[in-house]
């Protein structure tokens, strides 16, 4: 192996833990993918969906993008949604952010990358949707910890109104919506309390959520 043989050593080895475990783990795989779950993650490298979930392949459909971001007219993150609501029928769409988020903190600075500046654009409208609330608090690493908070919830509310989440209520096909965070400096997933698995509580569940980051962050 002339390129990165650690890599394939290390894809060997695991390969040969998982079929001592289960001989037929692979095969039933190859077969059929029946995940409950969407993850739409930040692409960041210590975010990984499946390790931080416990999860296994074939347990969690994934889609990644710098900063987790759910844009109406994002072709790829649409395609991946409607193949997990519709055709794999996944039960569960979790946006997960994280504190510590370059993508968030670039935003938030306005600070300069190139190509990707338009990207972040994104989360300079949550940051100036909330401005007031940001501003009311105590220092820029509040912020930063809020932002990254309220851009996961600003995502939920755009993946619950996109067409394919509201078709699918409409359907009543059973599908939920969750918020969630994760702590790179503790390795904990915590939830924004955003779930909501109709459209009816949409606004009642995103202003909940974003008075808890008021209350966290704010000077008591
Ligand atoms: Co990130």
């Amino acid at each position: 192996m002339k390129y990165l043989p650690e890599l394939f050593a290390a894809n060997a080895r695991w390969a040969e833990e998982m079929t001592a475990v289960d001989p037929r783990f692979f095969a039933g795989l190859a077969a059929i993918q029946t995940p409950a779950y969407l993850w739409i993650g930040c692409s960041d490298s210590r975010v990984p969906a499946n390790q931080i979930t416990g999860l296994k392949p074939g347990e969690i459909f994934v889609h990644r993008n710098v900063a987790n971001v759910v844009v109406h007219t994002d072709l790829n993150c649409l395609s991946v949604m409607q193949y997990a609501i519709e055709v794999l029928k996944v039960q569960h769409i979790i946006v997960c952010g994280h504190y510590g988020c370059g993508g968030v903190k670039a935003a938030f600075e306005g600070a300069s990358f190139g190509l990707i500046d338009n990207w972040l654009r994104h989360i300079q409208d949550v940051r100036d949707r909330h401005a007031n609330l940001l501003a009311a608090l105590p220092d820029n690493e509040a912020r930063w910890r809020a932002l990254c908070e309220l851009n996961v919830i600003e995502q939920v509310r755009n993946v619950a109104r996109t067409t394919l989440v509201g078709d699918a209520w409409k359907r009543g096909q059973s599908l939920m919506l969750h918020g969630w965070i994760y702590g790179l400096a503790d390795g904990r997933l915590k939830d924004l309390q955003t779930s909501i698995e109709d459209g009816a509580e949409l606004d009642d569940a995103i202003a909940l959520a974003i008075a808890g980051v008021r209350s966290r962050y704010a000077l008591q």
